[in-house]
């Protein structure tokens, strides 16, 4: 029999590219799939374009794993191209057994230097509220909500296909790698925390579809992972040296401070054995699920040493 075949989108980077090596470590064919426009023009610091990445962690992983692997291009905020990606990956395996939707994007505005901005909500230029939602919506949403739909009808026709052969029906699973700033408020990025909550829906409402075909989709939901997206400038400036901190750097300074339970933030890796563990148990649907080292636990309680020294401040410069 062959092997079990796995799409992943956004696989030419971050947690993508340790996803699609977990699935190919697990004897999984893959599609190691890339944003088909360039990237130089974002803030995540890559020198080879997402095809050149693609390509070389597909040859990778079929020189060091021995399972197929094969790059696959397509700008997933255009409208076909989630439907011409998910059928180019069937056609080239003749199966699909397992797709992980992670392809996405940040919110974020440039000056007129092209220098990182943020903004407040209130405060969010207007010439850039649409274009920003616009943008981050038609990509991290629109084209997991389409890769997503074409994924479940091809596997819901191969259940179809066994079911009419007399054959066992095999468990097949979709899963969705949304984000805790679902529900973990920022005023300078609702964009992004709106289409990862439109994400949990499209999980609710495919997982009623899939379930008489013993298809399971889900949504794996991380915290902060040290990736190029989260490479970017905070606004946050060490007091000392006055330099300014990334994202992942003023992350993993809270989680030192105690903003989660497990004191640094993730690895690709940390959340990529999740994704493969995920999409392996047939019993577990719907589901919205944080790997995040405890950042969205209630944490009130441990954290009420800084709360309470951030009130006795307060107080005293109240008094002053
Ligand atoms: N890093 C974190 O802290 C974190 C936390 C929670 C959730 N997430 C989520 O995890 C996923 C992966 O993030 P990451 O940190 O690994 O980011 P990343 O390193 O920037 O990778 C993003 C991936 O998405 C692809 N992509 C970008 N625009 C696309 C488009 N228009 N069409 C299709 N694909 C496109 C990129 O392709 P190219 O390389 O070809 O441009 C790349 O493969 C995202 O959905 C993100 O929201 C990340």
């Amino acid at each position: 029999m062959s092997n079990p075949v796995a799409l992943v989108t956004g696989s030419s980077s971050g947690i993508g590219m340790a996803i699609v090596r977990e699935f190919a470590a697990h004897a999984y064919d893959v599609a190691v799939h890339y944003n088909s426009g360039s990237d130089r023009s974002d803030a995540r610091g890559h020198t080879q374009t997402g095809e050149q990445r693609a390509t070389a962690s597909a040859d990778q992983l079929r020189a060091e794993l021995g399972v197929e692997a094969a790059a696959f291009g397509a700008d997933l905020s255009q409208n076909d191209s989630a439907f011409v990606l998910v059928d180019a990956v069937y056609e080239r395996f003749g199966r699909l057994d397992v797709v992980v939707s992670n392809s996405g994007v940040v919110n974020f505005v440039k000056d007129e230097s092209g220098k990182i901005v943020r903004h407040q909500f209130a405060e969010t230029p207007i010439e850039h509220l649409d274009r920003e939602m616009e943008r981050v919506l038609n990509i991290n949403l629109m084209g997991a909500y389409r890769v997503g739909q074409r994924a479940l009808k091809l596997m819901m026709e191969q259940a179809e296909r066994e079911r009419s052969a007399g054959s066992e029906v095999l468990h097949r699973s979709i899963l969705f790698v949304g984000s805790v700033s679902d529900v973990a408020p920022e005023s300078t990025r609702i964009p992004y925390g709106v289409s990862k909550a439109g994400l949990n829906h499209v999980v609710l409402g495919a997982a009623f579809d899939g379930g008489p075909s013993n298809i399971t989709v889900n949504a794996m939901r991380p915290g902060v992972i040290v990736t190029p997206l989260t490479s970017r400038p905070s606004g946050v400036v060490d007091p000392v040296t006055g330099q300014e901190y990334t994202v992942a750097e003023t992350y993993g300074l809270m989680a030192k401070g105690g903003s989660q339970a497990i004191p640094r933030i993730g690895k690709p890796e940390d959340v990529a054995c999740a994704a493969y563990s995920f999409t392996q148990i047939p019993y577990m649907t719907g589901q919205l699920i944080a790997v995040d080292g405890g950042f969205t636990m209630v944490n009130g309680f441990p954290n009420r040493e800084v709360f309470l020294q951030e009130g006795l401040r307060r107080q005293q410069a109240e008094r002053k």
